[in-house]
């Protein structure tokens, strides 16, 4: 899945930025792979764990990129960014205090998410980027 999905994404002009879109893609294949593997829920959860700590390391990388180059919808994007990551937490806070959430559930949403965000939202500021990375002025 992941493999496909980075093959289709348009690159953004920044390869610092391209090659943690595909890190991310890749973690979400991991889990996905895991959940269909009936993987111990301890080991789902460490994937989860790793897919946010990138997700939040790439999402600093990118902000600084966009405030650098003054991207008009920047306060958005980061308010996007922000509440995946609220959403994800109550989630799994949920499922700590023995939820029914499924990891079904999160992966649905995750992978929404992202898939969305990297095809739409951030496909928004990448003409910017291809411009100011292009001119020398990043
Ligand atoms: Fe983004
Ligand atoms: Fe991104």
């Amino acid at each position: 899945m992941a493999q496909q999905a980075w093959e289709n994404l348009v690159p953004t002009g920044v390869p610092e930025i391209d090659r943690q879109h595909r890190m991310i893609l890749e973690r979400l294949d991991f889990l996905d792979q895991a959940i269909r593997e009936n993987q111990a829920e301890v080991v789902i959860r460490q994937i989860l764990t790793d897919l946010m700590e990138y997700a939040r390391e790439h999402f600093r990388t990118e902000e600084t990129y966009l405030e650098r180059f003054e991207y008009a919808e920047r306060a958005s994007h980061h308010d996007e960014h922000e509440k995946f990551v609220r959403d994800i937490g109550a989630l799994s806070a949920q499922s700590d205090e023995g939820g029914i959430v499924s990891p079904e559930r999160v992966f649905d949403y995750l992978s929404s998410w992202i898939g969305h965000h990297l095809r739409v939202v951030d496909a928004r500021y990448v003409p910017l980027l291809l411009a100011r990375m292009g001119s020398g002025k990043g």
